[in-house]
């Protein structure tokens, strides 16, 4: 079966040629309605986080003879399920490569923000090896509250147990594993020095950290994010920022990221006036969407992607499916 894989990276091609994959196109393009012609003469697509799976990039699949959409992410929130029924279009995930990969990024990410160790490096390969301006706290015994207690989440309450903190956890689906307290989400936002966000993006999360629920964390409060860019309200954000209330902010995703992750434009002038302002922060920490980003983890998105597709081949099903 020919697959024509959007969004190839160098490693993509390693880590499927590893996993055993045949009849795969690798295309470096996004998927979107201007690439998507790339796709003739194969049965299925296999997309990443930023292509677009919207209807007419969908339906033109559908005129190519294309039957399937192998996503090798978790998220599915940049495909039209309605619309992928609709046309008979199977859509595939990869749900879990490796919840450890994401939760312990969070926890790279608070750490370096909170103890300056990207800044402290900077200086020390300077010779500076004044202290002045590194001033950290301890997370031992610190309110973290979790938003979120799925696969990733779950990882990530039991790590920050680990280090003595308090966590506190909201879920509309509270899951018995987790030993953390639930907590209405204003109650948790009131008590978290730290907040960690680990749910999807779906119309109830998207800009679910907004001016209002900002304003309900504690001054000085610090937000990792490591979901979807636009669980973030980032304008709004920016103010807390500015006004001191939010004490630092550290993510791997951006709502605008689609036009900037995973491309090097560092010869390119910045057009995103909302990016370029976070940049400017020093209690700002950016990576580029690369929580997911480990060995095991992309040989277990190239295993499961490729266990989809012989699924689909040999019973015309995906072992794991997202329906509307
Ligand atoms: P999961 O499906 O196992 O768990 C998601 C949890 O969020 C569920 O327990 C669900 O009930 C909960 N949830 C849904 N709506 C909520 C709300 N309004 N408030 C609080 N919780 C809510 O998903 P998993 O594997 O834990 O991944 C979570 C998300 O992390 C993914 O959907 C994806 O967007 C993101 N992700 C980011 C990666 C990165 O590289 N930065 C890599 C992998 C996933």
């Amino acid at each position: 079966m020919r697959v024509a894989l959007f969004s190839a990276k160098r490693y993509d091609r390693l880590s499927f040629a590893a996993a055993g994959a045949h009849g795969f196109s690798f295309i470096e393009s996004r998927l979107d309605l201007d690439t998507v012609g790339a796709a003739a003469g194969h049965v299925a697509v296999c997309a990443f986080v930023n292509d677009r799976l919207d209807e007419p990039v969908l339906e033109r699949l559908h005129q190519l003879g294309v039957r399937l959409v192998l996503l090798r992410c978790a998220g599915f929130n940049n495909v039209d399920l309605r619309a992928a029924a609709r046309l008979g279009l199977q859509v595939a995930r990869v749900p879990e490569y490796s919840p450890h990969a994401v939760a312990e990024h969070t926890l790279a990410l608070l750490l370096t923000l909170i103890r300056k160790t990207h800044r402290a490096h900077a200086r020390v390969r300077e010779g500076n090896f004044e202290l002045d301006g590194l001033l950290g706290f301890d997370l031992h015994g610190k309110t973290v509250g979790v938003v979120g207690t799925g696969r990733i989440g779950r990882c990530v309450v039991k790590i920050f147990q680990g280090l003595g903190c308090e966590v506190l956890a909201h879920d509309p689906f509270p899951h018995p594993e987790v030993t953390a307290p639930y907590l209405p989400l204003d109650e948790l936002l009131a008590r978290s020095r730290v907040l960690l966000l680990q749910c999807p993006l779906s119309a109830q999360t998207r800009h679910l950290l907004n001016a209002e629920r900002l304003a309900k964390l504690p001054r000085g409060a610090i937000v990792v994010n490591t979901s979807r860019g636009a669980v973030i309200d980032t304008r709004a954000v920016i103010r807390a920022l500015k006004s001191g209330h939010l004490g630092g902010l550290a993510i791997d995703v951006y709502e605008e990221e689609a036009e900037l992750f995973f491309a090097d434009h560092s010869d390119e002038v910045l057009t995103d006036d909302v990016f370029a302002r976070l940049l400017t922060f020093p209690n700002v920490l950016i990576t580029a969407h690369q929580a997911f980003f480990t060995e095991e983890a992309l040989g277990a998105i190239a295993q499961t992607t490729l266990a989809n597709l012989y699924a689909f081949a040999q019973t015309g099903k995906v072992l794991h499916g997202v329906q509307a």
